[in-house]
C-alpha cells in the first residue's frame, strides 16, 4: 500500500464512502444518461450499447455532484447536468481514440477498431449532440453557455496538441496549457456547476473551478505518466500511443531538458522515429532523470493547491470526499 493509501483509504474504499454519500444521484445520473441516448437505429444502439459494456470512472459526474453536495445540496438538476459531462466526456474518448489510433478503451475494442474511424466521429457526434440537447432540458441558458464554451476549449485544447504534434522543442508551458484546455476544463466546469445548481456564492463557484483545474491538470498528468510506464492489463486502454504519435508529455520534456546536448539530440532523434520499441528505449533516460518522481511531484503540487482552493467551505463530508478524490489522482493505475 502507498502512503497515501495508507493516510487516506484505498480507491474502493473512496467509492464506497462516495457511494454512501451520493449513490442515489449517481444511480439517477446512469438512468438519465441511458435514457437521452436511446434510440430507434439499430446500428446506435448496437455501437451505444458496445460503448457501455465497461463503465468508466464517472469521475466526473463525482466532481459535479461532490461539489454540488459540499456547497449546498444535491438538487434536481444535478445529476441531469452529471450525465452531460459524462456524455461530452465519452464523446471525447471516442473521438481521441481515431487520433491516437488506439484499440483498446475500458477493456474492450474502441470504436475505431471495432468498426471504423467514420462510425467514431458519428458517435462522438451523437454524443455531444445529445450533451447538448440534455443541458437546454434544464431551461438555464447559464448552463447552456458554461458547458457549450467549456467543450469548444476542449476541442480547442486537441486541435493544439495534434498542432503541436511532432515538435520536439514543446515547452512545459505550452504543454500545460494544452492538458489545462483538454482534460481540465471538463473537470473545472463539472465542479464549478455543481456548486452553482446548488446555490454557492460566487466566491465559491470559482474555488470549485480552480479545485477541478487544478485536479485535472494533476490527472493528466498522472495519466501521461501511465502512458509512458503504466500497464495495459490494468488500465485496460492502448498506452504509449503519446510517444508514438509523437505528443511529448511531462516525463519526456524533463529527459529533454535535463539531458547534456548531445544526448538531448540522441534522444530527440529517437522520439521523431517512434517504432514499437521506442517506449523502452527511452526508460534509462526516464530513469537516470528522475522523470518519473519529476511529473509525480509536479502533479503533487497541482492536488496542494486543489485541495487549499476548499478551504472556503465548511467542513463537511462532502468536502472530506473531494479533498480525499485529489489525493488519489496522482497514483492511479487505471
Ligand atoms: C481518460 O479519462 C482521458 C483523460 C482525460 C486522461 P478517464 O480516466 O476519466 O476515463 P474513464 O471514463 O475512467 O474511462
Ligand atoms: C485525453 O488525453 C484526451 C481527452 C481529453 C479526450 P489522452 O489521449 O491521454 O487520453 P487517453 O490516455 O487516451 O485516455
Ligand atoms: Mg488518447
Ligand atoms: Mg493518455
Amino acid at each position: 500500500m502507498t502512503n497515501n493509501a495508507t493516510r487516506h483509504g484505498t480507491s474502493s474504499d473512496l467509492l464506497a464512502q462516495a457511494h454512501e454519500l451520493i449513490g442515489v444521484a449517481l444511480r439517477d445520473t446512469e438512468q438519465v444518461f441511458l435514457k437521452e441516448l436511446e434510440s430507434r437505429e439499430p446500428f446506435v444502439r448496437e455501437v451505444l450499447g458496445h460503448l457501455m459494456t465497461y463503465r468508466g470512472k464517472r469521475l466526473r459526474p463525482m466532481l459535479l455532484l461532490l461539489s454540488a453536495q459540499a456547497a449546498g445540496g444535491i438538487q434536481h438538476g444535478h445529476p441531469v447536468l452529471a450525465a452531460v459531462v459524462e456524455m461530452i466526456h465519452t464523446a471525447t474518448l471516442v473521438h481521441d481514440d481515431v487520433l491516437d489510433d488506439a484499440t483498446t478503451r475500458r477493456h474492450v475494442a474502441t470504436v475505431n477498431s471495432r468498426w471504423s474511424n467514420e462510425t467514431s466521429v458519428l458517435m462522438g457526434d451523437y454524443l455531444f449532440t445529445h450533451a447538448f440537447h440534455l443541458t437546454s432540458t434544464l431551461g438555464s441558458a447559464e448552463a447552456c453557455r458554461l458547458i457549450g464554451r467549456a467543450t469548444n476549449i476542449v476541442c480547442e485544447g486537441e486541435m493544439a496538441q495534434v498542432s503541436e504534434r511532432g515538435n520536439l522543442h514543446l515547452t512545459e508551458e505550452r504543454y500545460l496549457e494544452i492538458i489545462e484546455a483538454k482534460t481540465a476544463e471538463l473537470c473545472a466546469v463539472s465542479c464549478y456547476l455543481g456548486g452553482k445548481f446548488a446555490g454557492a456564492t460566487q466566491a465559491q463557484c470559482d474555488a470549485l473551478d480552480g479545485y477541478g483545474r487544478d485536479l485535472g491538470i494533476a490527472f493528466q498528468i498522472a495519466d501521461d505518466l501511465l502512458d509512458v510506464v503504466g500497464n495495459e492489463a490494468q488500465t485496460g486502454k492502448t498506452l504509449g500511443s503519446d510517444i508514438q504519435k509523437q505528443k511529448l508529455t511531462l516525463p519526456i520534456l524533463h529527459i529533454l531538458s535535463q539531458a547534456p546536448a548531445g544526448e538531448a539530440a540522441r534522444l530527440r532523434e529517437l522520439l521523431g522515429q517512434p517504432d514499437g520499441q521506442t517506449r523502452a528505449a527511452l526508460q534509462p533516460a526516464l530513469q537516470r532523470y528522475e522523470a518519473i518522481p519529476y511529473a509525480r511531484q509536479r502533479a503533487l503540487d497541482y492536488i496542494v493547491a486543489a485541495r487549499q482552493r476548499l478551504a472556503i467551505f465548511p467542513d463537511s463530508p462532502a468536502k472530506q470526499l473531494l479533498e480525499d478524490m485529489a489525493d488519489r489522482v496522482t497514483d492511479r493505475t487505471a
